[in-house]
């Protein structure tokens, strides 16, 4: 379909060798996926894709159909260097684990797990629902979550956008359609803060977002303008790297200001340019109001310091 997968890559290499299974040796069932196999979710463990910062993934065979089940690694051994950041405004559907993670016991702790892990299959649902193409979730069990695994239509495992290059005009046609899921999650609220070449699948149909469990709340998180943004500049500088007129191009503003506005819809069409002037008046009019309220709450200490006798 135009892509190319670079040779270079580790992951290609992982790709190629996957199904051919042992016909000696039978692969051992992971602990975490044995309660899905006793359940009947899960017939067979294929083989494990990736081992990541936060979960392993393994291709399962479910029927007749081979799904992909991401298992994530416990609390203590995530990397949790922007959790804060993330949790932000995160709303817990129930109550009552809402009000076990303040109190912060131990209970509140295994609640607080499970709200994570629930957040990515959450997200999935709602993304599916937007017409953002992730891949079908099929629900979250003991921490391990069941989704399509996406393939090319031949069956092998499709490749990250990393790890393959294309021509122009495709880079063009697939960064437009990026964007487009861009303002689509938002407009389900969601913004995906963690995209980048290395979370994004390509199949003989196109780009595939994955990995959401740090999607955020874009109207309950202060973050989540600046994520938006970083999502977007991180895939405009992926695509441009093949159509440099990319580059220039300002998404995350314009998508951001529409939002702002309570304009925006899913069927926008979006142009990538972003008329600054008037946004930058109203920055300076800001910063005009803050030195005045500096310069009150200033005057205000001399008098209070004055009076005192100070
Ligand atoms: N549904 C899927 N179909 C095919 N491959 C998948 C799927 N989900 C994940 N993968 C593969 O597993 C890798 C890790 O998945 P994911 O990014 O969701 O987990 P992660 O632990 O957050 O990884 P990382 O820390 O590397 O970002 C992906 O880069 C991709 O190669
Ligand atoms: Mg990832």
């Amino acid at each position: 379909m135009g892509y190319h997968l670079r040779p270079a890559s580790a992951h290609t290499s992982i790709l190629h060798s996957l199904f051919r299974q042992s016909e000696k040796y039978i692969m051992k069932f992971p602990k975490r996926i044995q309660p899905l196999i006793e359940d009947g979710l899960v017939d067979e463990v294929i083989c494990q894709l990736m081992s990541g910062k936060e979960a392993m993934v393994y291709v399962v065979r479910c029927g007749t159909e081979m799904r992909c089940a991401k298992v994530y690694k416990e609390v203590n051994k995530r990397s949790f260097k922007k959790a804060v950041e993330y949790q932000e405004g995160r709303k817990g559907r129930n109550s009552r684990r809402a009000r076990a993670i303040e109190k912060g016991s131990k209970y509140g702790r295994a609640q607080q797990e499970e709200a994570w892990q629930d957040a990515e299959v959450n997200a999935l649902y709602r993304l599916a629902n937007a017409n953002v193409r992730v891949p079908t979730p099929y629900g979250c069990f003991d921490g391990v979550l069941l989704m399509e695994l996406i393939t090319y239509d031949d069956g092998q495992v499709a490749p990250r956008l990393n790890d393959v290059s294309m021509p122009p005009e495709l880079a063009i046609a697939d960064h437009n359609l990026v964007m487009k899921y861009i303002l689509r999650m938002l407009c389900a609220g969601v913004v995906h803060g963690d995209l980048s070449e290395f979370n994004v699948l390509l199949d003989d149909h196109g780009p595939v977002i994955i990995d959401l469990p740090q999607a955020v709340d874009a109207a309950g998180n202060n973050n989540a303008r600046a994520m938006l943004e970083r999502d977007v500049n991180n895939m405009t500088a992926y695509y441009g790297q093949y159509a440099p007129e990319l580059l220039s191009t300002q998404y995350a503003k314009e998508i951001w200001a529409l939002y702002e506005d309570g304009a925006l819809n899913p069927d926008i069409e979006l142009s990538g340019h972003f008329e600054e002037s008037t946004k930058a008046a109203d920055v300076d009019l800001v910063m005009l109001e803050i030195k005045a309220a500096f310069a009150e709450e200033q005057e205000r200490r001399e008098r209070v310091r004055l009076a005192e006798g100070f």
